[in-house]
């Protein structure tokens, strides 16, 4: 850990909380959840998503919140203050951040060209043809990655910066103060969005879509491991993130109660989002005389294809609503990207003791560098790969290691004490049981991924492709985590995270 003078520190409440739920809510909320819900059994997807985040969201937040703010250090630390050897799972869930970075950002790369577009009305009437030609100039196959596209370069230059300045400025006056400003912006936008959303002709059509109840798909399996890996990503859990944001706490914090609010605040924008998107494709499927099932989509092809269609439609003031659209994603994007960034820089500036800026220049330029991999014409497929091998394969890798190590072998009561004096609200022998029963849960969701690959390639990719892209990046991070670990750390980190190298620490020392 680096000395004090390194670490900063949040300046209020309302600041670490505002933080820790832009980081939760972000491209996942708005792209992702309204579809996975629809598609996964509607208004019945609520009993899963809900059972999820009580199980499993909010007790790992109470977990890695209280790990973080006890041991003061970002993921490697943590894990490193427990065993030495249990360190290389703070580096790995560090990697899978460091991964998910290098793409988040070109994403939030296209969504400010198309905040461009959408006033200048540059996509046309074939929204679908100018995403892949015009603008991405898609390749064939993801084994041919062609050259760099300036129209990418360009809007990720102004995203690496706007990450950079923030980061660069501290805890307190850079990522606190930059959610102080999205978070209002962002929440703003989405209720403009909702308001003439519902008041769409055909709305109530895609309301009833989405919230309408297959009870019958809750027997699916399928649809449990939805709502589980929903709840990972969207939480930032299990990616190095919360520990760090949680190191920054002061001393006397309400743990549980920043849980509940960070897991809470999320779910909460993720339905609202989900009524946004659903009554503008119900609006949609209405003019077109389609079902909603028809235009209902999710990531890419919702953000960049179905909701310009959708704009081009309205009746009016398509320029400005197509804007606010699009600077939702901005906004929901880089409150997550600076949290995502954050876990990395902290990580680097633990090990090594370097001042923020060090570590953050080294990030940014590692990290920068790879992300061009992501604008070149190939560029789509590897991000659609890689963003599918970290999230449904490294994420839960992760988790499961994470909740076997915490879970069943650290002393957890030792946290539930410890969690329990710092807040108003106090947590039952339930948060541990809720720990350990997770770890199965994930493991089962792990294995049951593993069969269908087989049976069925993620989006009928070639192999080599997923091999290359998928578990290369996979194996990348894992020989990262190694190589990490492996480099001769600070003495501060020595000292302060796990000063008797060969002892076990598997309790928290509250008179610490
Ligand atoms: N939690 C962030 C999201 O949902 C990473 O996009």
């Amino acid at each position: 850990m680096s000395t004090e003078k390194n670490r900063g520190e949040w300046g209020s409440r309302t600041g670490f909380i505002l933080a820790a739920i832009g980081s939760a809510i972000g491209l996942g909320n708005i792209w992702r959840f309204p579809y996975v819900a629809a598609s996964n059994g509607g208004g019945a997807f609520l009993i899963p998503y809900l059972i999820a985040l009580f199980t499993a969201g909010i007790p790992l937040l109470i977990l890695e919140f209280a790990m973080g703010h006890k041991i003061r250090s970002s993921a490697p630390g943590v894990f490193a203050k427990l065993n030495k050897k249990f360190e290389v799972i703070g580096w790995f869930q560090t990697l899978i951040a460091f991964s998910i970075a290098t793409y988040y950002v070109v994403i939030i790369a296209w969504s400010f060209s198309y905040l461009f577009f959408a006033f200048t009305g540059a996509w046309g009437a074939d929204p679908k043809a100018f995403l892949f030609g015009d603008y991405l100039k898609l390749t064939d196959s993801p084994m041919n990655l062609g050259g760099l596209n300036l129209k990418i370069v360009v809007p990720l230059l102004l995203v690496w910066g706007i990450n950079y300045t923030v980061l660069r400025m501290g805890v307190k006056n850079g990522l606190e103060k930059a959610n102080e400003i999205f978070m209002p912006l962002l929440v703003v936008a989405l209720l403009v969005i909702v308001i003439r959303g519902v008041t769409l002709p055909g709305a109530m059509d895609g309301l009833d879509y989405f919230f309408s109840p297959d009870f019958s798909k809750l027997t699916d399996p399928k649809v449990w491991l939805a709502a589980y890996g929903q709840i990972f990503f969207s939480l930032s859990i299990c990616f190095a993130i919360m520990y760090a944001y949680a190191s920054y706490l002061p001393k006397k914090s309400d743990i549980v109660n920043n849980a509940f609010m960070t897991g809470l605040g999320n779910c909460g924008f993720s339905l609202i989002s989900g009524i946004g998107v659903f009554s503008i494709l119900g609006f949609m499927a209405h003019t077109q005389g389609v079902s909603v099932a028809e235009v209902s989509t999710a990531g890419v092809g919702l953000a960049f294809i179905v909701f310009p269609e959708a704009i081009n439609q309205l009746p009016g003031m398509n320029g400005l609503i197509g804007g606010i659209f699009f600077s939702t994603l901005i906004f929901a994007g880089l409150s997550s990207s600076l949290s995502i960034m954050e876990a990395v820089v902290a990580a680097i500036s633990d090990k090594f003791n370097l001042t923020r800026v060090q570590a953050l220049n080294r990030f940014t330029l590692t990290s920068g560098l790879l992300s061009l991999l992501f604008t070149t014409n190939g560029g789509l497929y590897i991000l659609d790969i890689v963003d599918y091998a970290t999230n449904q394969y490294g994420i839960v890798i992760a988790g499961i290691l994470e909740l076997i190590i915490l879970g069943w072998f650290f002393h957890l009561e030792s946290v539930r004490t410890y969690v329990n004096e710092l807040s108003d609200f106090r947590v039952g022998k339930w948060w541990i049981w809720a720990i350990k029963g997770t770890s199965f849960i994930l493991t089962v969701i792990l294995a049951l991924k593993v069969k269908g690959e087989i049976t069925s390639p993620y989006e009928g990719y070639p192999w080599i492709a997923l091999g290359v892209y998928g578990l290369g990046a996979m194996i990348i991070i894992t020989v990262g985590s190694f190589i990490m670990t492996k480099k001769k750390e600070s003495k501060e980190f020595e000292n302060n995270i796990y000063h008797d190298p060969i002892g076990n620490h598997l309790e928290l020392d509250l008179d610490e």
